[in-house]
C-alpha cells in the first residue's frame, strides 16, 4: 500500500480507541474527532510550501518562515467530513474551505452529487479532501474527480479509518493522491460498513441515531 500514510502516533491511536467504543456519547467522539483532526493535520501539512518573511523580534531584525494558509484548501465531503474539518480548521485557521455534498446511494453504494462549492483560484492550491470514513472509496473517487476538473496543484485525502477495499478503490482511480489514515480496518461488510469500525461517523458526529 504505497501511498498510505499510517498515522501510528500513541495520542492518535489512543483516541481512536475511545472513539469506537459503542457507549462513547456524541459529545466525547465529536470531542476526541476534533482532537485527532489536529493531530492528524500535523501529519498531512508537514511538507506544506513555506516562504521567508521579516520579523521584528525585541532585538533585531530577522527572516522567518511562514505557511501561506490562504493557499491551503480544505474540502470536506458532507456531512461527516465537518467533524474532521473543525479540527483542523483550529491549527490552520487562514486556510479557504470548500464543500462537496455527496450521498450514498442505498442500493448501489455509488455516490451521488448534491452540493459542489469550492473558492476561486483553484489552480494555484493544495487541496487536503476530508471525510472520516474511506469505506467503499465511491464518494472519495467521485470528490477527487470533481477536484481535479479544477486542476489544483495538489490534492491529499485524510480520513479516520479505512479498510482494504477502500485503499484499493481509491487507489486504482487516483494513484497520485496520498491516503492519511489512523487505521486500516479488517473488511468492508455488505452493506458498505467498515469492520471493525465504529459505525456511522455521521450518526455518531451529530447524534442522529
Ligand atoms: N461510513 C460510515 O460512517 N461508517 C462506515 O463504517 C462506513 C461508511
Amino acid at each position: 500500500m504505497s501511498n498510505v500514510h499510517l498515522v501510528s502516533h500513541p495520542l492518535v491511536q489512543h483516541k481512536l480507541t475511545l472513539m469506537r467504543r459503542k457507549d462513547a456519547s456524541t459529545n466525547s467522539f465529536r470531542r476526541l474527532l476534533n482532537e485527532i483532526s489536529m493531530l492528524m493535520a500535523y501529519e498531512v501539512t508537514r511538507d506544506m510550501p513555506m516562504q521567508d518573511i521579516e520579523v521584528e523580534t525585541p532585538l533585531e531584525t530577522m527572516q522567518a518562515k511562514v505557511i501561506d494558509g490562504k493557499k491551503l484548501v480544505l474540502v470536506s465531503i458532507l456531512r461527516a467530513g465537518t467533524g474532521i474539518l473543525d479540527g483542523m480548521l483550529t491549527v490552520v485557521p487562514g486556510a479557504r474551505v470548500g464543500h462537496i455534498g455527496l450521498y450514498r446511494d442505498p442500493k448501489t453504494l455509488t455516490a451521488v452529487e448534491y452540493y459542489f462549492k469550492m473558492p476561486g483560484e483553484m489552480e494555484n492550491r493544495d487541496v487536503i479532501v476530508v471525510d472520516p470514513m474511506l469505506a467503499t472509496g465511491n464518494s472519495a473517487v467521485a470528490a477527487v474527480e470533481r477536484l481535479k476538473e479544477l486542476n489544483p496543484k495538489s490534492i491529499k485525502f485524510v480520513c479516520l479509518l479505512t479498510c482494504p477495499e477502500g485503499v484499493a478503490t481509491m487507489q486504482k482511480a487516483h494513484p497520485d493522491v496520498p491516503i492519511y489514515t489512523a487505521a486500516i480496518d479488517r473488511e468492508l461488510n455488505s452493506h458498505g460498513y467498515i469492520l471493525p469500525g465504529l459505525g456511522d461517523a455521521g450518526d455518531r458526529i451529530f447524534g442522529t441515531k
